[in-house]
């Protein structure tokens, strides 16, 4: 029997994912759970063959320049890769993977809750009837923006993308998005194309975002762009936190023009941005998108089959570089 090649695991993954691991792999879990620092991932790199990474842990480039060259492959638990310079990693021989598909349906949902949450003012009414202060009731009493038959407008039309636009057209909204390249006819259900962001914008009653963070989509939602909006919408983000202008989002969200928005991602994360704090009609979420119990099994078991690919000396179904 050849040894098992080591596995460094720096997050405790879902049970199911670590018996696995454990079953194929000699693994080094951090059982304490906490973000694998710079000179922890370097520390690691001489001791395993592989890593299962989550996007609290960062390969920069002064990262990779430092990796040892017993590290093969960075088999990532997440679809976003933003937390690898993947120019570095390539260029130091290293194999990425990330697990595209398995979570879409779970980030869809989550679009969908602070979608829905944001219009309705999910959270003062909470707050109002948790705190025992909900002691009048009338017609103009949290009166929220409507979602079936309005207009939802999508940048980044993916597989979450894609999967949110399904379970929108459940509310019987008018869909409208953006991609870098349009969808086949049959991939667009009805659904309207438009070739650039700011057209999409000028539409959107609901605006959803779901485009990976580059270095082209860093601010992507600016205060022009905000501008753009119609009147009262509302902005959900379950992609990532450098999509959005904070600043220029609070700003539109002071004025009235962006009525609510729904965030699960953030620039600066874990914290979020203490200024949305102040506005009720901001309703957030930890970035916990994929977090439910059959999808965090899907994702871990999708790095292993990278890993196991690799190691088998197959190409993994999830390569990146
Ligand atoms: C992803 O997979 O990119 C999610 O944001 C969780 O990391």
């Amino acid at each position: 029997m050849p040894d098992k090649k080591v596995l460094w695991i720096p997050r405790r993954l879902s049970d199911a994912t670590l018996a696995r691991a454990r079953r194929d792999y000699d693994v080094i879990v951090n059982e304490a759970d906490t973000p694998g620092t710079a000179e922890e991932i370097i520390a690691m790199s001489a001791k395993v063959d592989g890593m299962i990474p989550c996007h609290s842990e960062h390969f920069s480039a002064e990262v990779v320049a430092n990796l040892n060259p017993r590290l093969k492959i960075v088999a990532n638990h997440s679809v976003g890769v933003d937390h690898c310079d993947l120019a570095a990693l390539k260029a130091a021989g290293i194999v990425v993977t990330n697990t595209p598909d398995v979570l879409s349906d779970a980030t869809a949902e989550i679009a969908m809750l602070l979608m829905l949450g944001a219009a309705r003012h999910a959270v003062a009414g909470d707050r109002i009837v948790r705190q025992g202060q909900w002691d009048s009731w009338s017609p103009s009493f949290m009166v929220g923006k409507q979602m079936t038959g309005a207009r939802l407008g999508i940048v980044g039309m993916g597989r979450v993308g894609r999967a949110f636009a399904a379970k929108a057209r459940g509310f019987d909204m008018e869909i409208h998005y953006h991609n870098r390249t349009r969808l086949a006819p049959d991939e667009e259900h009805g659904a309207v194309f438009h070739p650039d962001v700011e057209s999409l914008l000028e539409v959107a009653d609901f605006l959803s975002l779901h485009c990976p963070a580059t270095p082209d989509t860093a601010n992507l939602l600016n205060a022009t762009r905000l501008a753009r909006l119609p009147e009262g919408a509302v902005v959900v983000n379950t992609a990532r936190g450098a999509l959005i202008d904070e600043d220029a989002l609070l700003a539109a969200l002071k004025s009235g023009h962006v009525a609510a928005a729904g965030l699960d991602c953030f620039k600066v994360e874990p914290g979020g941005n203490a200024a949305f704090a102040a506005h009720e009609n901001v309703f957030m979420l930890p970035h916990i998108g994929s977090a439910t119990r059959a999808t965090r099994d899907a994702m871990g078991f999708r790095a292993l089959d990278n890993l196991d690919a690799y190691f088998a000396g197959q190409e993994p179904g999830d390569r990146l570089v």
